[in-house]
């Protein structure tokens, strides 16, 4: 019984949350539609697997902005595959909330950042990706949906 209230604490803490701007260039944080190379939605098929993330629409070299004020919880970089040129990302949390941003070259990876101020900037995604559309990867650090949190 006490689990379940504490957890109920846990989930208010975040309701009702919201992204700000992630994206220069994108201050309505649009999400990935569909383009050939797949679909942007949590969900969507990913060759064998399913997008356990969220793509918000970011041309490449685009400054990334803070959400909302976060925490710096270091950098990603991701060494099993040969998209070298995109696979940098960033471990974030603020607003209760735990998540990754990832194609993203972080400025810092430790120390906090205001809401609208930079984070980093947006990889050449087209490089890897010819005709996708550009997008911040945003996943939750348990791998929820994290479209409640948008528009
Ligand atoms: C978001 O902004 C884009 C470009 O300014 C616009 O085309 C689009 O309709 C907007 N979407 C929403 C949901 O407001
Ligand atoms: C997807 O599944 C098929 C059939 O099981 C398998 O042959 C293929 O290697 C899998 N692809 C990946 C990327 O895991
Ligand atoms: C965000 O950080 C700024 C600067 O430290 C502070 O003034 C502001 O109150 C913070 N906003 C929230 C919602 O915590
Ligand atoms: C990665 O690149 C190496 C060297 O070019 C190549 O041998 C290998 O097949 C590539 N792996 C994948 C998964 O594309």
């Amino acid at each position: 019984m006490r689990r379940v209230v504490v957890l109920l604490a846990v989930l208010c803490v975040c309701d009702g949350v919201k992204f700000g701007q992630l994206c220069s260039g994108n201050s309505n944080n649009t999400m990935r539609t569909s383009d050939k190379w797949g679909d942007g939605h949590y969900g969507a098929r990913r060759g064998n697997g399913t997008h356990k993330g969220l793509d918000i629409v970011c041309s490449d070299g685009s400054t990334v902005l803070a959400p909302f004020n976060v925490t710096l919880e270091g950098g990603i970089n991701i060494f099993n595959d040969n998209k070298t040129t995109i696979n940098r990302g960033i471990n974030l949390r603020g607003e209760g909330l735990c998540f990754k941003l990832l194609s993203v070259m972080p400025d810092q990876t430790s120390g906090s950042v205001g809401k609208g101020q930079r984070i980093g900037t947006m990889l050449p995604m087209q490089e890897v990706y010819p005709g996708i559309i550009s997008h911040v990867h945003i996943q939750m650090c348990d791998r929820t949906d994290p479209t409640p949190y948008f528009n």
